[in-house]
Parts: structure tokens; sequence; C-alpha cells
């Protein structure tokens, strides 16, 4: 019998996954709370246009062999429920559930003997098979110890704007809470991803995407302490950073910091579970990184500063234009955007801030409570993502 499949959230990572799966011949049903996706999807309207090939996908199958729905009732008739829903962190960057838990709680209602259940959303170490598991047991009624249901992690490793390409080439693993579930997440997954790889537990899976996330967040931090250093010693770090590279030296680009939903979220949930074991000296280097990059709009800020300095203005009168208030380039996403952060850091000192972004019209800049500004027409531009004023 072929796999009836159900994707819970569809968004920036649950979408692309969907139609890739529905492209390989399987019929999907998407769920998802926003109604109004759901009926765009149901019309072949792709909701994420900066997403390289996807909106063929959504035309040609939503509304078809994609069927989005609001209703979990509507997925009672699939045997393999995908979830990828967002997890946010706290205030206090701890892990907040109430999301994954009202999604899963929505699929153990559903879930009916034999089904399997993969988590995609990027997760604390363990979470599948404690939190996710209770929630499912408490609903279901089934008990996976008894074989009555399957569970496995399978994360989700795509880019906004490149996730089908990522879908189609790249390494993806999974592991289960079990032996039979890693195998059964297998058997399902390498239908539509040609590239799958089981690993021994859901635990290893869920840890391999969070590890990839510290390096990056650690190595953008190291980046951006040297590039503070080189400009205290007047070096050019661009230009040693081109020569340092070579095979085993992948020194990233500095930034304003480090924004999204995934890599400034993904070492706290190590640096939280380290400092709930008691164990922080385990975690010391991963808390100074993300420390070292969300304090970069303060070193941005403090050269702005320094530069409207040379305009033969009063520094409030100094229209100053942040280029670029997206958390990275070509991506409309502001989630934990730094260069926002530090637009709004300038605003705050009393300073004449102004934005532009390409991705973004006047309109939505000013529903935002931002100045918008063309860059002719300010007397210096911060270009955020290249780190340059012009
Ligand atoms: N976007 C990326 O580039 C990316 C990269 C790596 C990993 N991820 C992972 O994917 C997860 C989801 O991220 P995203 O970018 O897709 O988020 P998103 O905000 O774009 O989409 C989440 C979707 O889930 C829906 N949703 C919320 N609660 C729901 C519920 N109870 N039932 C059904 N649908 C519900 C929302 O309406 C929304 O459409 C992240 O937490 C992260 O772990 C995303």
């Amino acid at each position: 019998m072929k796999d009836n499949i159900a994707v819970i959230g569809l968004g920036k990572a649950g979408l692309p996954l969907a139609g890739v799966i529905a492209e390989n011949g399987f019929e999907v049903t998407g769920v998802d709370i926003d109604s109004g996706r759901c009926e765009a999807i149901n019309r072949g309207e792709n909701p994420i246009p900066e997403e390289a090939g996807l909106s063929e996908l959504i035309k040609r199958h939503g509304g078809k062999r994609l069927v989005a729905t609001s209703d979990y009732g509507a997925a009672s008739g699939c045997n393999v429920f995908i979830v990828i829903v967002p997890l946010f962190i706290d205030e206090f960057q701890n892990p907040d559930f109430g999301i994954m838990e009202r999604a899963f709680r929505g699929v153990g209602r559903i879930l009916a003997k034999q089904d399997l259940v993969v988590l995609e959303t990027t997760v604390p170490p363990a979470t599948t098979e404690t939190r996710v598991r209770q929630w499912l047991e408490a609903e279901s009624g089934l008990s996976l110890s008894a074989g009555e249901f399957y569970l496995a992690h399978s994360p989700e490793r795509i880019m906004t704007g490149v996730s089908i390409s990522r879908l189609r080439e790249f390494p993806k693993v999974v592991g289960g809470v079990d032996i039979e579930s890693g195998a059964r997440a297998l058997e399902v997954y390498e239908q539509f991803i040609p590239d799958m790889h089981q690993v021994s537990s859901a635990r290893v899976a869920e840890f391999i995407k969070i590890i990839e996330g510290c390096y990056r967040d650690v190595n953008i931090g190291l980046a951006n302490e040297l590039l503070k250093i080189a400009d205290t010693l007047e070096i050019d770090f661009y230009e040693a950073r081109e020569y340092a590279n070579h095979e085993y030296c992948h020194i990233h680009l500095p930034s304003t910091g480090v924004g999204g939903h995934c890599i400034p979220v993904y070492p706290w949930f190590l640096v939280k579970e380290m400092e709930r074991l008691e164990k922080f000296s385990h975690s010391r280097l991963l808390r100074a990184s993300r420390e070292v990059n969300d304090e970069m709009i303060g070193y941005w800020a403090e050269k702005i500063v320094t530069r409207c300095m040379r305009v033969e203005k009063p520094l409030n009168e100094v229209k100053i234009c942040v280029k670029g208030i997206t958390f990275r380039s070509g991506v409309k996403e502001l989630y934990h955007s730094r260069n926002l952060a530090l637009a709004k850091f300038l605003m705050e000192k009393g300073l004449d801030v102004y934005v532009y972004d390409e991705m973004f019209a006047e309109e939505e800049i000013l529903e935002l409570g931002l100045k918008f500004i063309e860059p002719v027409d300010a007397d210096f531009v911060f270009d955020s993502f290249q780190l340059v004023m012009i």
C-alpha cells in the first residue's frame, strides 16, 4: 500500500517538503493553522515566492495531490505524519514547547496503529524520545514500546531560498526512538529524498542539526572578534582572511550578528541543557559566541557615530540610511534580525535613522514604525550586508 503522508506546518520548511513529496507521486495532506495560507495553496498559489522552484510545485499540485487544511481530522486517513512547526525560545533563552505540543497533540488524536510520526523541527536533544512520545501516547492511547506506532527524528536541513535543491541534493539523516522506528522512517523517506542516511537514534539525529548551527555561530563569533582585533591593529581583515583560509581553516565572514530562527537559537538548546545539568563549564564557548555575535550591533553603532561626526551637520540631523534590514540577504524575514536591531539601537540613541531594503516597499517599512529613505537621499549609507559605509 502506498504511504499517505501528512505534513504538519506548511511554513518555509514544511511547504517545500510537502511540494517535493507530492512531486514524487504521493497524496499529501498539509495541515496548517493558518487557513488563509491553506486556501492560497489549494488555489495553486505559493505563499513563499522567494523560494526557488516552489511556485511551479504548488501550481502543479496545490489543491490536487497536495491538499492543505486547518483541520487535523482531514489527515486521519494518513499513515505518515511529518511535523515541522517552529520552536521559539523565550526571553530567558529557554525553549517554549507550546506550538509543538499543540501540533503533536493534534496528531495524537488521529494516530492509528502502525502509523509513523517524524519530527523535523530542530529541538534540544532527547525531545523526540521524551516530550513528543508522551504527547502522542497520551492523546492516542497507543504505546510505542508495544510497537503500536513508530517515532523518529529527521532534522530538516534546508535553507530558505534554495530549499527544493537542498531536499533533492543534500544528505539528510533520520534516527528512530527505537530500531524499528528508524528503519521504518528510512524506508518512507527514501521514496522522496535521494540522499538519506539512518543514524543510531533520534537523539543523535537531533544533535547533528544543533551542532551544525553551533559550528556556524562560533565561527561567525570568531570572525567578528578577529575583525575587531584586526581593525584595532589597522590590519585589513578581509585580505588576511583570504590567505588564512585553506582546506583546514574556514573562518566565516563577519557581520552585524546572527539572525533568523535557527543559528542564534540552537546554541541555547545546549547551553540551557548544560545549565540544567549544572555542567556550566561545558558550554562556555557556545555562550560566549552568542554574546559576541549579539554585541556586534554596539560595535557597528560606534563606527556609524564616528562616521556621522565627519558630516558637517549637528549629529542628530545627519541622515543615516541602514541598507538591508532582513536577517540575511535575499530572505524577507526579520526574526532576530541584527540589522533591524542595529537601526533601532541607533534610533534609541537619538540619531536620524532611515532604512532601505529592496525586499520591502516603502509602506511596509513605515508599517514597521521605521522611516524610509532612498539611499541617494541619505548623508551616508551603512550597507549592513557588505559592512561598508558609503
Ligand atoms: N526556514 C528555514 O530556513 C529553516 C532552516 C532550518 C530549520 N528550520 C526548522 O523548521 C522549523 C519551522 O520553521 P519555518 O521556517 O518553517 O517556520 P514558519 O514560521 O515559516 O512556518 C511554521 C508554520 O507552522 C504553522 N503552525 C504553527 N502552529 C501549528 C500547529 N499547531 N499546527 C499546524 N501548523 C502550525 C504556522 O502557521 C506556519 O505556517 C524551525 O523551527 C526550524 O527547526 C527552518
